[in-house]
C-alpha cells in the first residue's frame, strides 16, 4: 500500500486546477465503441479510472490513443471484437464502467461479457436496475462464477422503463442501449445529472435521438447506426467541491482553475450556510475560509439538482471545524459514512445513527444502516495513523490530515489516485507538506 507522510496545519492556499469529469469521462469512453467512426475526447484527467476503461476498450479491439499532457484520447472503434473471457478477468473488482459496456458491445457483437464489479465500497452497490434494463430491450443474461454473460440472440428492442430510483448508472446503461435498439423507449424516473446531460449530448452527436423531458422523462428513438464524435468533458465538480472543503477545513484559500458554477450551484449554497467564502469567474472559482467561526448545519445528500453524495465526505470534516451541530442525511448511499471513524480517532466528535435525521424518510430509514450523522464542533483534530477506506473518504482523511497539527501517515492513497488527478503535486503546490513514504 502506497503511503503518504502528512505534516498537518499549514493552510492550503494557491491555485490548481481540475479537468475532465471521472463520472463522465469512463462514460464518454464508454460511447465510442457505438461509433461507426474514430471518436475523440478532450480534457480527460490523468486517473486510474481512464487507465482501466482504456485498457477494457483496447481489449475490445479498440484502438486508444491517450495524450495524457494535452488530455486528447482518440477512440477508433472500427474492429471491435469479442475479447478473450482471462483477459478481462483480470479487470475484475477494478471498475463499475464494465457493465456499461454491455449495451454497446451487443449492439456491435450480440454479446458481451462482464466481469465482477469494483468500484468503492460505501453500500452493497447491486447492479439490478442494470439487468432488468438489459432484459427488457430483450438480452439473455447468464449468470457465471466468474461474471456475468449477456447475449441478445433477436437484437435488441426499444422498451419502456420505470426506474425505482433514479441511478445513474442505470440511466446510462439505458441511454447506451436505447440509442440503437430498434424502436422507441421510454425511461421513467431517470437521473439527470450534468455528467449524464454531457453523454446525452455525446449520443446526440454521434447521430442518436434522445429527448430529456421533465419529471425525469428521457425518451430515445433508436437509429440504425452512430457515428464518432468530438466533445470536451466538462470539469469535475467532485474534484472541485473537495478542494473547497479542504480550503474551509485547512483555514486556507484556494483557486480551482475549471471549476463551474452552472454545476456546482447545490454546493455553494451549502458553502456560504457553512460561511465559506468564494468569488466566481469565468476560468474558475476562488474558496477560502472567511478567518471567523464557520457555522453549522442541515444537510441531505440527493440525487442531482440535490446535494451530491460525493461532495458529501469531504465537506463533513470542513464541519468538525464548525460552531455548533451539524446534521448530515446520506440518502444516496447506505454506507458512506465508514470514514467517519478515523475523523472520531482524530478527535472529532461525530455520532452515527440508523434514524433519517434530515426532513425526509429515506429509502434506508427502516433498515439498520448508519446513514445519518451528528458532527459537533469545532474540535482540534490530532494527527493520526490512517487508512484510506475509499475515493472520497481517502481524500477526506487527507484533509483531516492536512488540518490537523503534527504528522499522518495516510496509507492506501492509491486509491485516492482513481479520481483524483496528480494529487500530491496539487498539494504540494498548494504549500503542503507531504512526502511519499
Ligand atoms: N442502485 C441499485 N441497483 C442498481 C443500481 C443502483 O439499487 O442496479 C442503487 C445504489 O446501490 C445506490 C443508488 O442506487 O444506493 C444510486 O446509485 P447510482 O446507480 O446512481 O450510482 P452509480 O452509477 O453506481 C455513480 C458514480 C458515483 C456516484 C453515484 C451517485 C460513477 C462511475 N460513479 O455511481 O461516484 O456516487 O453515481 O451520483 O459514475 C465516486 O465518484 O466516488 C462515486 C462513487
Amino acid at each position: 500500500m502506497a503511503e503518504l507522510v502528512v505534516h498537518g496545519g499549514t493552510p492550503l492556499t494557491g491555485e490548481i486546477t481540475v479537468r475532465g469529469a471521472k463520472n463522465f469521462v469512463s462514460k464518454a469512453m464508454v460511447a465510442a465503441v457505438l461509433g461507426h467512426s474514430p471518436s475523440q475526447l478532450r480534457n480527460v484527467p490523468q486517473i486510474k479510472d481512464v487507465h482501466v476503461v482504456s485498457e477494457l476498450l483496447r481489449l475490445h479491439g479498440v484502438n486508444v490513443s491517450w495524450d495524457p499532457e494535452t488530455g486528447v484520447v482518440d477512440m477508433d472503434p472500427s474492429n471491435v471484437e469479442t475479447a478473450h473471457r482471462a483477459d478481462i478477468d483480470a479487470h475484475a473488482g477494478s471498475s463499475r464502467i464494465p457493465i456499461l459496456l454491455c449495451g454497446p458491445l451487443l449492439h456491435r457483437l450480440g454479446e458481451a461479457f462482464i466481469p465482477d464489479l469494483g468500484g468503492c465500497h460505501i453500500g452493497d452497490r447491486p447492479i439490478d436496475y442494470h439487468l432488468t434494463i438489459l432484459r427488457e430491450f430483450g438480452a439473455k443474461v447468464d449468470k457465471l462464477a466468474s461474471g456475468i454473460r449477456i447475449t441478445a440472440p433477436r437484437g435488441l428492442v426499444g422498451t419502456q422503463v420505470s426506474l425505482p430510483y433514479p441511478s445513474v448508472g442505470a440511466t446510462e446503461q439505458l441511454l447506451l442501449t436505447a440509442v440503437q435498439a430498434r424502436g422507441k423507449t421510454e425511461l421513467r424516473n431517470a437521473a439527470i445529472e450534468p455528467e449524464i446531460m454531457d453523454l446525452v449530448a455525446v449520443l446526440q452527436r454521434m447521430g442518436a435521438i434522445i429527448s430529456v423531458d421533465t419529471d425525469r422523462v428521457i425518451r430515445v428513438e433508436g437509429v440504425d447506426r452512430l457515428e464518432g464524435y468530438t466533445f470536451t468533458a466538462l470539469p469535475d465538480r467532485i474534484e472541485a467541491a473537495s478542494w473547497a472543503s479542504a480550503a474551509l477545513a485547512t483555514r486556507g484559500d484556494i483557486y480551482v482553475r475549471g471549476a463551474r458554477q452552472a454545476d456546482m450551484v447545490t454546493f455553494l449554497n451549502i458553502y456560504r450556510k457553512v460561511g465559506g467564502d468564494f468569488t466566481i469567474d469565468d476560468a474558475g472559482i476562488r474558496f477560502r475560509h472567511p478567518g471567523t467561526p464557520l457555522h453549522a448545519i442541515a444537510l441531505e445528500t440527493d440525487v442531482h439538482p440535490g446535494f451530491m453524495t460525493d461532495w458529501q465526505q469531504p465537506l463533513v470534516v470542513a464541519l468538525t471545524q464548525a460552531s455548533g451541530l451539524s446534521i448530515v442525511h446520506e440518502t444516496v448511499y447506505e454506507n458512506r459514512f465508514g470514514f467517519t471513524e478515523a475523523l472520531t480517532e482524530m478527535g472529532a466528535t461525530i455520532q452515527v445513527y440508523r434514524e433519517c435525521l434530515g426532513g425526509l424518510t429515506c429509502r434506508f430509514g427502516q433498515k439498520n444502516f448508519f446513514h445519518s450523522a451528528i458532527i459537533s464542533g469545532p474540535t482540534p483534530l490530532r494527527a493520526a495513523d490512517i487508512e484510506v477506506p475509499d475515493l472520497r473518504g481517502g481524500f477526506s482523511h487527507l484533509i483531516a490530515a492536512l488540518a490537523a497539527e503534527g504528522t499522518s501517515r495516510v496509507r492506501g492513497i492509491e486509491l485516492i489516485n482513481r479520481g483524483y488527478e496528480s494529487f500530491t503535486a496539487k498539494l504540494e503546490a498548494l504549500g503542503a507538506k507531504v512526502e511519499q513514504a
